[in-house]
């Protein structure tokens, strides 16, 4: 008898254990199921609900009367909506003024800073430097939890091919090793060690899946790829955000294999859930239920929220589909109380883990606010950060760093003196008056002690080059000239895509002209995407890629410029040649007729190189690094490879600098044809001229392994080359045999 309680006991303690989830006690998930007893289906449609404020547009519909349904419980989410008080009012009205006083959770595009404003996400993936990924979210989650906010919708870990997307800015660039040490410092980053931390937000892995192949870089626009690409290539930093403890995911407006992903069982249910059994809820991108209507996968707005709520969705973002549909659904069996209810309380138990439920205004304080943004501590890590993107693509004659001692500067073009073009989009409530222009960085660095002439020279777009001549002269006049050119800030993000990645309007001529003067000539290009710089390469003696560098970027691109920093970035994406050769990466397939410039059939261009203008990985500084000759040693047992390499790094220069120590496998032959190259492992090095370091790596099974043909994932014995060096064109070469 004591016996069979004793069991009975066991048994329900374990499944007590059972329905805890990671973010939750078992207290709370008790008072979890008390409240979701008390809740009527339609107040449970209301927690999975997420509607817009009036205060920010990051989409093409707007609500009125969203108060209103606060009041009324019929949302249980708001986005763009921030600041301690604007958020404490519409907090008020859902505790105070509703039946059951279920909190709100405010969520924001806090992307790459709140009013603090790092780099575009392009530019930080530039520093390889995870560490410092990590902090600037953490400062980013610091300021966005003291102005109202709990949940960013960041990071964006879509892998992006195409420079011709826009949304290129947005994440960490084409490679996906790169992509998942970063996705998961900025989910570590923004999420802190604990939720209930009021300086943290929960993080949420968008867009899921495979965005970033949108069929020829226009946005929106088809995906069709193969269940291998995706897993290998599209979902992996979508794994790693969640191995790294995300809270949230959001599906991406495209199809994929025919399905959009806010209807897709297969990636939301089968894989998200089943496979890596995720904990936390789903939203979807904007109304992007609705948008599967026009996709042409069903009739009307009711079969859209039945085909995403049986999908996985668990809240509907501004689409109001859920909000208008769901209940009758549910009444209508088509879909069940149970899927409801597991939305539901996957999205309450989030809001448990923010500690909204001990008080909901936690994250509503003005002190807090006043004391927490725009801070001089932030605004010095924004210019640290800032300085690690930069990579320097060419810099002939050891043109830069300028001496400051330099009596007459030339700077041109309108992007010199804007302050907004240096936060690029996705700026949350980054302000273009706080920002410090290139010009402005650019006398700072300077003082009184030098003559700094600025003129327009042409503008960014349009066809005006009435300025060139009188930029041209103040060149002649100068003893270097510095050309600000690029993308004004509005030409990459969403819903930006472009045909033609060359420097727009008629800057490069400008370039062109400016060089003919004989006067050194440094481009220095504020741009969200890959830019063809073919027409202007040999036109410039120095580039200076600084993408969209935020709050304190003038300052930044004045400390490299004079020598101050040594640029340290290395390119997160290919630099093509032109358009034409789009898609194009580093771990590209070889073929079975690889080029060979002897033999007319094999892979290639009749009139562009197959190389890109400037590989992935790479990137210069002040300073040179030479490489010895890489050694590697395997340890094999029955279940374990540890493979273990090491290359001498010696910095030949002559002065300090940083190098990016990047390995690269290629397995040779496999079940399925493998890459040419693969970032592996990578380390940050920082050597006084003339030392040397041995720098060590260590790879496992994991790093061999892919998608086999029978699509497993596992590794394959044979022979691996490991390459080592300082872009993904590295040279110094070790083979392994694994058994
Ligand atoms: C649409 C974008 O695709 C997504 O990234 C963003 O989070 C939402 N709008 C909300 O602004």
């Amino acid at each position: 008898m004591y016996k069979s309680i004793l069991i009975l006991l066991l048994v329900l303690g374990i499944h007590t254990l059972e329905a805890q989830s990671r973010w939750t006690t078992a207290a709370e998930e008790k008072a979890i199921t008390d409240l979701m007893a008390q809740m009527t289906l339609a107040e449970k449609v209301g927690q999975m609900t997420l509607f817009t404020s009036d205060w920010d547009q990051t989409g093409p519909t707007l609500r009125e009367g969203y108060r209103e349904d606060i009041k009324t419980g019929k949302v249980g989410a708001i986005f763009n909506a921030h600041t301690a008080d604007y958020n404490r009012e519409l907090q008020r009205i859902s505790v105070e003024e509703t039946r059951l006083g279920i909190p709100l959770i405010f969520g924001y595009d806090v992307v790459h800073g709140y009013r603090t404003i790092f780099p575009i996400p392009l530019g930080e993936a530039a520093s390889w430097n995870v560490v410092s990924a990590q902090e600037n979210a953490r400062i980013a989650a610091r300021e966005a939890a003291s102005a109202g906010l709990h949940w960013t919708f960041a990071p964006m870990v879509d892998v992006a091919r195409d420079a011709r997307w826009g949304r290129v800015m947005e994440g960490a660039g084409e490679d996906v090793y790169l992509g998942q040490v970063m996705a998961r410092a900025r989910v570590k980053g923004f999420q802190g060690d604990d939720l209930a931390d009021p300086f943290t937000v929960v993080a949420c892995a968008k867009h899921f899946a495979a965005y970033g192949a949108a069929q020829a870089g226009r946005d929106y626009h088809t995906v069709d790829i193969s269940e291998r690409s995706l897993r290998e290539i599209y979902l992996p930093p979508f794994k790693t955000a969640l191995d790294a403890g995300v809270g949230t995911f959001m599906t991406s407006f495209n199809e994929v294999d025919g399905v959009p992903a806010s209807g897709n069982h297969h990636l939301l249910t089968d894989i998200l859930r089943n496979e890596w059994g995720f904990e936390g809820f789903v939203v979807t991108d904007y109304t992007s239920i609705n948008e599967m209507i026009p996709h042409g996968i069903v009739a009307n707005e009711a079969e859209a929220g039945e085909l995403a709520a049986n999908a996985g969705v668990d809240m509907d973002m501004q689409g109001a589909i859920y909000y208008n549909n769901l209940v009758d659904q549910v009444a209508n069996d088509l879909v069940s109380l149970e899927r409801v209810d597991e939305a539901v309380r996957e999205i309450l138990r989030i809001k448990y883990a923010l500690g909204l439920f001990d008080d909901p205004y936690r994250y509503n304080d003005l002190e807090r606010q006043r004391d927490n943004i725009f801070t001089a501590d932030h605004i010095a890590a924004a210019r640290a950060a800032a300085r690690e993107s930069l990579v320097l693509l060419k810099n002939d004659q050891q043109t830069l760093p300028l001496a400051k001692t330099i009596k007459k500067l030339a700077v041109i073009g309108p992007l010199a003196i804007s302050q907004e073009d240096m936060l690029g989009a996705w700026h949350a409530d980054g302000r273009g008056a706080n920002c410090v222009s290139v010009l402005s960085g650019i006398q700072e660095a300077l003082g009184k002690g030098a003559a700094v002439t600025y003129l327009p020279g042409v503008p960014v777009v349009g066809d005006d080059a009435t300025g060139i001549p009188a930029a041209v002269a103040a060149a002649k006049l100068a003893d270097a000239v510095i050309v600000v050119a690029g993308e004004n800030w509005t030409m990459s993000g969403e819903a930006a895509s472009r045909t033609d990645i060359n420097l727009p309007g008629r800057q490069a001529e400008l370039i062109r002209q400016l060089h003919a003067t004989g006067t050194p000539v440094i481009v220095v290009l504020l741009n969200g995407r890959p830019l063809a710089l073919t027409d202007i390469v040999d036109y410039a003696d120095a580039i200076l890629e600084a993408w969209y560098p935020g709050t304190a970027g003038g300052q930044a691109i004045a400390d490299i410029v004079f020598g101050d920093y040594a640029p340290a970035g290395k390119l997160p994406i290919t630099f093509p040649r032109s358009v034409g050769q789009i898609p194009i990466y580093y771990n590209m397939k070889n073929t079975g007729r690889p080029l060979d410039f002897a033999n007319k059939y094999t892979s290639k261009y009749l009139d562009e190189s197959n190389d890109p203008l400037f590989p992935f990985g790479f990137g210069l500084t002040y300073t040179t690094f030479s490489f010895g000759t890489p050694e590697a040693t395997v340890e094999q047992s029955r279940d374990s490879v540890t493979i273990s390499v090491s290359i001498d790094v010696t910095n030949t220069g002559k002065r300090a600098g940083r190098e990016v120590v990047q390995l690269y496998i290629r397995d040779l032959v496999g079940s399925v044809t493998r890459p040419v190259r693969e970032l592996k492992a990578f380390q940050l090095v920082d050597l006084a001229a003339g030392e040397r370091q041995t720098v060590q790596f260590s790879l496992t099974a994991e790093d061999l392994s892919f998608l086999r043909r029978d699509m497993s994932w596992g590794m394959e014995p044979g022979a691996f080359d490991i390459f080592i060096g300082n872009d993904s064109r590295a040279t110094q070469r070790v083979s392994v045999v694994i058994e």
